[in-house]
């Protein structure tokens, strides 16, 4: 049942090829053209759509903060994300031009029903995008968008993550369309990105071994951090979270900007620090991750660079280089986040502890 892995978590952490494969599946034309028939919600209303909340937890709410990247991009629709569980209480304004987007692997999560609940007796529209078919977030949305990633028994989120994002892009590609704000021909070579997504995840779990002799390296590690910039901040968290979960150790995910205001404090020698590059780009991202990442290596972190391949400046930064296939950076999020799923993973497995029931915690929430 395991397909020969000593953890569902593993075998699930392998699939991820075919998850992304099957929730790219029957979405697009050969041009390119988005269909999403699942979205019962008439596209005169999405036209009309005039802001996006995304709302979810844990891994779920990551997913929602990399898709406000690529969404606000590409549609020019403001996008927030909230924690479902504070959703509510705050307030929030919420119109009949309102989406709000329910991401929850189980479709169960109370905190996420509860959001939508609120969300749809204010008027708002509700799209759940969901990995089990007719669980009770996408039977009171009014929308869905299902991930097909497959069942997800590890308690650990990794294929139910990486095809949440997928689910995200898709639905921002859609909107783009509907609303004209990208060009036809940008929208069908994002979906050709997309599609090698399948292939560069492959690469990545083909050097496996290489993030499992660095959980060995590491099994002392009592503080390891994370650094992320733009939509590698979101992939900082959740490398961050999936440690804390699996290995019970102090693991903090940071952008990249906010460490001279306060974290650069807590660096002292030896310890480690994963840092997620944006690939080199027009922008200044680059840059300024490479020169944060030189910052903290002067006063003795150990540095493990995620970086694209090709990328010779970080070379010098590096103390363990960990090459990643060659993204945009909004598709990012989809290579970055396997090698810390990884190396989680493994450090568990070294220190002992059961992966795929971890102590205290539920595989899907459903008290509030
Ligand atoms: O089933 P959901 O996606 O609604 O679950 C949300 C979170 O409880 C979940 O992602 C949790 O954070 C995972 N254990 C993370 O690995």
């Amino acid at each position: 049942e395991k397909d020969g892995h000593d953890w569902f978590m593993r075998k699930e952490i392998f699939e991820q090829p075919e998850s992304v494969a099957a929730a790219l599946l029957g979405r697009h034309t050969e041009r390119g053209q988005l269909m999403l028939d699942e979205v019962r919600i008439d596209d005169e209303a999405l036209r009309d759509i005039d802001r996006i909340i995304v709302v979810g937890c844990g891994t779920a709410a990551y997913a929602g903060q990399v898709a406000k990247y690529a969404i606000e991009h590409w549609t020019r629709i403001p996008v927030e994300v909230e924690l479902a569980h504070e959703f509510r209480y705050r307030d929030p304004i919420l119109t009949r031009n309102t989406l709000v987007v329910a991401i929850s692997q189980s479709g169960e999560t109370a905190d996420t029903l509860m959001a939508i609940r609120h969300a749809r007796a204010q008027r708002a529209k509700v799209l759940a995008i969901c990995n089990t078919n007719g669980a009770t977030i996408p039977r009171e949305s009014d929308a869905v968008i299902y991930t097909h990633a497959g069942p997800e028994i590890g308690v650990a989120s990794t294929k139910g993550f990486l095809t949440q994002m997928v689910a995200c892009y898709l639905l921002g590609l859609y909107l783009a369309q509907l609303r004209g704000t990208k060009f036809g021909d940008e929208i069908a070579a994002v979906v050709r990105d997309l599609d090698r997504i399948p292939a560069q995840v492959q690469q990545v779990l083909d050097g496996a071994q290489q993030v499992y002799d660095l959980a060995q390296e590491l099994l002392d590690a009592k503080v390891v951090l994370f650094l992320g910039r733009h939509a590698g901040y979101p992939v900082a968290m959740e490398g961050a979270l999936k440690l804390k979960e699996l290995a019970y150790i102090h693991a903090e995910g940071f952008a990249a900007g906010e460490l001279k205001h306060g974290p650069i404090a807590l660096i002292e020698p030896g310890l480690p620090v994963f840092c997620v590059v944006p690939p080199r780009g027009r922008d200044q991202l680059h840059d300024k991750m490479v020169s944060a990442i030189q910052e903290i290596r002067a006063r003795g972190a150990r540095t493990i660079v995620l970086a694209e391949a090709g990328d010779t400046t970080v070379a010098d930064v590096a103390d363990e280089l960990i090459e990643l296939p060659q993204v945009p950076v909004l598709l990012q999020p989809l290579v970055a986040t396997v090698p810390l799923q990884l190396f989680a993973c493994e450090l568990a497995t070294l220190m002992g502890h059961d992966v795929d029931q971890p102590r205290n915690l539920a595989k899907s929430v459903t008290v509030e």
